[in-house]
């Protein structure tokens, strides 16, 4: 295993996620009603935030267009639908209130969409029944993009001590607002100035990240953890297959473990807002070269290639 001689960039601690920092000049929706950031309240009686009973969507803009929008709504629909959570509007009502929160971001560039569906309001109990109407909020922000150092020089992740959620209990493959799982993971990166934590499961395989999916790299070959492993199904995960074929570059589910790092050549991490994200170090171990490698940057250069065409104007 090699040691990195050069500590490579730990990265935005400020910002783990990068994008979501307060205050901010939000726009809020909530039930179809829009307001400003200071004026966005929910009541306390809300079971989304005594139980962390919900579910939620991180969406970003390229071109002002949000992006794979029906994969994160289907996605939004599979997670509720775990939770005996209705989401009464339609994928129309829901692009229609996306696009009008959005539209009130009046700061240029892009955004970042955070779409969030809870229980709703009710008395202190775990019965769905007690809430009839779930709460559904839109925050739109302008998007962060990491900083550039980020996508140019990789960044430093740590193995967690906190496990991910076995699929027995919160299942990670839903993506709900009971965060803790990835609060711990988070906090224990920040702790060790990393940008980002790899979580394993019960068997001691790697799963993903705290917001983040992993991919490795061997001999020009593509791996990422299977999804029962135990972990979130990335609308990012699942666009880059398609980049791989794209590129005639093979990706493909593997189990993976810790000890299999030393023998890597590249590892990176994918999510909605960070895109790419080259790992150059894992604890004091250095990836490959200890630089991003080449298979990373042709999968970001044509993601982002992709994200651009598919979310152009039509001309005319
Ligand atoms: C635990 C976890 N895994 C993976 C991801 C990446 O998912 P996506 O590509 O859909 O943003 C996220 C994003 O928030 C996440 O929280």
């Amino acid at each position: 295993m090699l040691l990195c001689w050069v500590r490579s960039v730990s990265a935005s601690r400020s910002t783990p996620d990068g994008t979501l920092m307060y205050p901010v000049p939000a726009t809020v929706n909530i039930d179809g009603r829009i307001t400003d950031a200071a004026d966005a309240t929910v009541s306390v009686f809300d079971h989304g935030f005594l139980f962390g009973d919900g579910v939620y969507e991180t969406i970003r803009t390229y071109n002002r267009m949000p992006f794979l929008l029906p994969p994160h709504l289907t996605r939004l629909r599979a997670s509720a639908a775990r939770l005996s959570l209705k989401i009464p509007p339609d994928d129309g009502e829901l692009a229609r209130r996306l696009s009008e929160t959005m539209a009130k971001v009046n700061v240029g560039g892009e955004v970042t969409l955070r779409m969030l569906v809870t229980r709703g309001v009710g008395p202190l109990s775990y019965d769905p029944a007690a809430c009839p109407t779930p709460t559904v909020v839109i925050i739109a922000l302008p998007h962060q993009a990491p900083p550039p150092k980020v996508h140019r020089d990789g960044v430093r992740v740590v193995v967690a001590g906190v496990l991910r959620n076995h699929p027995r209990s919160v299942d990670p493959s839903i993506k709900s607002n009971n965060l803790l799982n990835n609060v711990l993971a988070m906090q224990e990166a920040i702790r060790r100035d990393a940008y980002e934590a790899i979580l394993l499961n019960h068997r001691d395989e790697l799963t993903e990240c705290a917001q983040s999916n992993l991919f490795a790299v061997r001999e020009g070959i593509v791996m990422t953890p299977p999804l029962d492993a135990g972990l979130l199904e990335g609308v990012t995960r699942n666009f880059l297959f398609e980049m791989g074929a794209d590129l005639r570059i093979e990706v493909r589910e593997e189990a993976l473990r810790e000890a299999d790092l030393s023998s890597i050549d590249e590892l990176f991490l994918t999510s909605t807002t960070r895109e790419v994200v080259p790992i150059v170090e894992v604890g004091d171990v250095c990836i490959g070269s200890g630089r991003p490698g080449p298979v990373t940057a042709r999968l970001l250069s044509r993601f982002r290639e992709r994200a651009n065409t598919l979310t152009r104007p039509a001309a005319g």
